[in-house]
């Protein structure tokens, strides 16, 4: 007999006038700054989403690999604890990890729908087609939306598994991931769960190691937050003219991911009639990853009035899945 497959639906709450909107405030604020930067969310353009995956295979970038190991042995355990029929996945990329939480609710007999939602269009495209070719009779509703501010507008249908994997929550800062999570358990309904993916505190060196490969996939990736700027602002960056940085900030426990610019320089932004100098050395934050520990994680969840129902790791203790409920 053959399941009949429903066509999956796209919707866009964030489209590219906005994204080019917000774009230019943040590149504006943030080159007008000391020290400069730009929010990390501006990495994945197609390009951007691509070489996200690839990353994603180095050997020193542990964290998908052993993040994908957690969610093979508690899968099961998960989705039953979760007992949603609706995964909904933010920053959900090539969504390919969560197979393996598809797998646990059709397994249960609970699959009914998957709602992935990414600022990467092509990232979610790719997921999807892949996806409907394997998941027949799941309905699928893909969201095109920036976590930080659609998240109000997300489908509301069936009880919902909310998925925040890869430790992307790490790339926000303290108080943006408090604003976000607190958005977030807002729109909970008193039997929906989040399942937070934590990249671990560890041993510094293998953490830089992680953000600076050695066959430089991170520093194209770095670089590439560039050739967006160059693409959407009509900027005129020279991306090869900035270093890749990756260092570990010990006090407030994340990895910094900053461009060195090697020489002084002037970039024009068109589009905002902005010209920006750069002293040679001078360095522009593009991201931070923070680490966790347990209590960490435990405390900003009760801040934002979730409550920490469940804790998963590796064997080694590098990375962190954590179910929560809205108190
Ligand atoms: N969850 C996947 C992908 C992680 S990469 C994994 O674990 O491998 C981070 C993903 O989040 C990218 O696909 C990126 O496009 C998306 N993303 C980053 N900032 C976002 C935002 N503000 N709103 C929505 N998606 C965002
Ligand atoms: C998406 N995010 C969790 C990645 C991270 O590890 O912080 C992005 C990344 N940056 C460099 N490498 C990977």
């Amino acid at each position: 007999m053959t399941v009949p497959r429903t066509a999956p639906r796209i919707s866009r709450y964030l489209t590219s006038a906005d994204l080019a909107e917000s774009l230019a405030r943040d590149v504006r604020q943030g080159l007008d700054h000391t020290p400069k930067s730009i929010p990390p969310k501006y990495f994945y353009d197609a390009r951007g989403s691509e070489l996200f995956e690839e990353i994603t295979e180095l050997e020193e970038y542990y964290p998908t690999r052993t993040e994908e190991s957690i969610l093979a042995t508690y899968a099961a355990e998960i989705t039953k604890l979760a007992d949603a029929d609706t995964l909904v996945e933010l920053g959900s990329g090539s969504s390919t990890k969560t197979r393996l939480l598809l797998d646990g609710m059709r397994e249960i007999g609970r699959l009914a729908r998957y709602i992935p939602v990414d600022v990467s269009e092509s990232a979610l495209r790719g997921a999807i087609e892949s996806l409907h070719v394997d998941y027949p009779g799941m309905a699928m509703h893909g969201v095109i939306a920036d976590f930080e501010r659609h998240l109000e507008l997300l489908p509301q249908e069936g009880t919902r598994l909310v998925a925040f994997l890869g430790g992307t929550i790490g790339n926000l800062a303290p108080a943006q991931r408090a604003r976000f999570l607190t958005a977030l358990r807002s729109g909970l309904r008193p039997q929906e769960r989040l399942l937070l993916g934590t990249d671990l505190v560890k041993d510094p060196g293998r953490l830089v190691r992680a953000y600076d490969d050695a066959s430089g996939v991170t520093a194209e990736f770095n670089r590439n937050v560039l050739r967006v700027v160059n693409h959407a602002l009509h900027a005129d960056f020279d991306p090869e003219a900035f270093e890749h940085v990756a260092l570990w900030n010990a006090e407030q426990e994340w990895i910094e991911m900053r461009l060195r610019s090697s020489r002084a320089q002037r970039v024009r932004v068109a589009d905002l009639d902005l010209n920006v100098t750069f002293e040679v050395g001078e360095e522009l934050r593009t991201e931070i990853s923070a680490k966790f520990r347990e209590e960490r994680v435990r405390e900003e969840l009760r801040a934002a009035g979730l409550s920490l129902e469940a804790w998963w790791t590796d064997p080694a203790g590098d990375f962190a899945l954590s179910l929560s409920a809205p108190i």
